[in-house]
């Protein structure tokens, strides 16, 4: 029997046969409030909406088995660091990170592991799949969280962990001291799930010189270089784990042509740099652009991503809020718990359209 609670309810996610709701699904969209999927602004995921470009992929990539080219991993080696880490470390690609998620509660010793309340919703699904135990800690903020996890590990350090640094929808981030105070604390994995890092890497634990052996760490490729369809997610961590990881995953895990793409991505810095300033400069912009309607709205909370950014809203806003953007074609993501409805919407590439969107909001809020 699981030992599993949920602390935080979250109202659209699924009991253990449904699928998992995320946010990109377009189609269902368009099947419950209408209209075709070009008409809605997607501001529902955490995906950069300026994709690295993706030019023609050669034959070669298509015809071939697709064996770990070595340009690819050098381009990976060359992006990710992993050449500082210690020699008991290793690394896998795989095609995305949540292939590795699933298999994780049955690869990892037995014992129970502590999620994060607001966090990428299938780690509680895995495990909860895997008949292995879970439980929640608080994680709408950085002071609670620790407080939290400090006396759980000093209650019981037979437990694993994951951090999703930064969290996805709530924004918090921990210093990698931090986390390596908890890795040591810890009779069991610390699995830090870094996909939304790559807007700030000096904040990735990879930067470090040396590393415990009981850290996971999971970089996904889709988020920052707003390639998701592509499915490439990479994985550090001890030697064992990595070995029956990679064995479980099996032969060719990372298609021909994404390693082509990939790579591209990669290894052009000069684009990164273009876009950790172009998404810095287009979140500024959409703060502003939403502060009024936020101060209107008397928000209590609220947290921002490179990518995305999040607030709390009481349940009768959230509904509010949830009618017109469906009128309006602009696809949001909600959760609804006892605090309220969490609203995340990603970074905006149209600003115009959402300049007309909180124009609306705020009219409808002042009649109110
Ligand atoms: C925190 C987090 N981890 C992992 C994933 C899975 O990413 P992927 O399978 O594309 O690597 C997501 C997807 O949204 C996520 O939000």
């Amino acid at each position: 029997m699981s030992e599993s609670r949920a602390a935080f309810d979250q109202g659209t996610e699924p009991s253990s046969d449904e699928q998992i709701a995320h946010g990109g699904n377009l189609a269902q969209a368009c099947q419950q409030w209408g209209g075709s999927p070009a008409d809605w602004l997607d501001l529902s995921t955490g995906l950069s909406p300026y994709p690295y470009p993706v030019s023609e992929v050669p034959s070669h990539c298509w015809q071939a088995l697709p064996y770990l080219q070595a340009d690819f991993l050098a381009a990976t080696q060359r992006y990710y660091r992993p050449s500082l880490l210690p020699d008991s470390y290793s690394m896998l690609a795989c095609s995305g990170s949540q292939a590795l998620i699933a298999l994780l509660p049955y690869l990892l010793k037995a014992q129970p592991i502590l999620l994060p309340e607001l966090g990428y919703q299938e780690y509680q699904r895995a495990w909860q799949l895997a008949g292995q135990p879970w439980r929640q800690y608080p994680s709408w903020d950085e002071p609670s969280a620790a407080l939290h996890l400090d006396q759980q590990l000093a209650l019981n350090p037979r437990q694993h962990l994951l951090l999703i640094q930064p969290n996805n929808p709530s924004g918090i981030l921990f210093s990698q001291q931090q986390v390596l105070n908890w890795a040591a604390a810890l009779d069991g994995t610390l699995i830090v799930d870094e996909a939304f890092i790559d807007q700030r890497p000096e904040q990735s634990m990879l930067n470090l010189a040396s590393l415990p052996n009981n850290l996971l760490l999971l970089r996904s490729f889709g988020k920052f270089f707003g390639l998701a369809g592509l499915r490439l997610a990479f994985a550090f961590g001890s030697q064992p784990l990595i070995n029956r990881l990679q064995q479980h995953l099996g032969s060719w895990p990372v298609n021909g042509p994404s390693q082509w793409l990939a790579k591209q991505g990669l290894q052009d810095q000069e684009w990164q740099q273009q876009q950790r300033q172009r998404h810095q400069h287009q979140m500024q912009a959409q703060q502003q652009l939403l502060a009024p309607l936020l101060r209107a709205w008397q928000v209590s909370w609220q947290q921002q991503q490179g990518l995305f950014c999040s607030w709390l809203l009481t349940p009768k806003l959230g509904k509010e809020l949830a009618e017109l953007a469906a009128k309006e074609r602009i696809l949001l993501r909600y959760w609804h718990g006892p605090k309220g409805t969490l609203v995340r919407m990603g970074l905006c590439a149209d600003l115009p359209r959402l300049a007309t969107f909180t124009a609306k909001l705020l009219s409808a809020h002042s009649q109110d």
